[in-house]
């Protein structure tokens, strides 16, 4: 309950922040990781983009029929300044689809707090077609470069602790969810990405969008103050990244 009250406020006060700083992020060919989303979404009419958030993915889906989902009021606010259509304010443990409705869902960095999980898989399955494709991508601890690990090191001592996801143990479990909720995993890479931290703005950016639930404001602070001494020295924070594909099985 207290994640649900944490990414209500969170996302009322940093609509847009994820996209603010993913779509910054580059592999090794420049590709960011909503391009790595995308690489991955199969041809489909009908494309559900669950957690949407301020929908960074839209454009790239302007021939498809799309739905924008999320709890965020401030959120799907900035998702339609930004011209994306139609968004519903709804829960993705209780979707207000049809059963069989859409083609595709993809879930951009959000299934590691969509909770509970089993629920949230279950729904998905329920929305999709027979043979209907999960595309989703969430943080991950590696892949990590020998100087990301000093990088990333630093910057958890500088917080105070870990960062940590309320899915984070059933994300080590999950092909047997998937097979529960009648879904079956057929992709899991992982791909690191790099955030150059080239101005104290990039450094803020970045500190700004790291979910720190029950951390004091001096946590976020100290990060800030950390990642902007990267800056001065032009540096990069890793960002590890998992993609699932997934496809319904009934
Ligand atoms: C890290 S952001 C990702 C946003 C967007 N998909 C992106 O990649 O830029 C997570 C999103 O999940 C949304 N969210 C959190 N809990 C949710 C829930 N139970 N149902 C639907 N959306 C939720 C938040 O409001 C937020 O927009």
């Amino acid at each position: 309950m207290a994640w649900h009250r944490y990414l209500k406020q969170f996302h009322g006060e940093h609509a847009a922040i994820t996209e603010q700083v993913l779509s910054r992020c580059a592999d090794r060919d420049g590709g960011n990781p909503y391009d790595w989303l995308l690489e991955a979404v199969p041809p489909g009419a009908r494309v559900l983009d669950l957690a949407c958030g301020s929908a960074p993915l839209r454009h790239a889906l302007h021939d498809r029929r799309y739905l924008g989902v999320d709890t965020s009021p401030a959120e799907l606010a900035a998702a339609q300044r930004a011209g994306a259509a139609p968004l519903v304010r709804a829960d993705a443990s209780a979707l207000p689809l049809a059963p069989g409705s859409v083609d595709v869902v993809i879930c951009s960095m959000a299934l590691m707090i969509l909770t509970p999980l089993h629920r949230v898989l279950t729904e998905i399955a329920r929305v999709l077609v027979p043979g209907g494709a999960l595309v989703a991508t969430v943080p991950d601890r590696r892949p990590l470069r020998p100087l990301d690990l000093a990088i990333a090191g630093g910057l958890l001592a500088a917080l105070g602790g870990g960062l940590g996801y309320p899915n984070d143990r059933a994300l080590r479990h999950l092909p047997d969810l998937l097979v529960q909720a009648g879904l079956r995993l057929d992709g899991d890479e992982r791909r690191r990405y790099g955030y150059r931290l080239w101005s104290a703005a990039d450094a803020d950016r970045f500190a700004l969008s790291l979910y720190l639930p029950g951390r004091p404001p001096s946590s976020r602070r100290r990060g800030r103050g950390y990642l902007r001494a990267l800056s001065r020295l032009n540096a990069e924070a890793p960002v590890p990244i998992r993609r699932i594909v997934a496809h319904r099985t009934g």
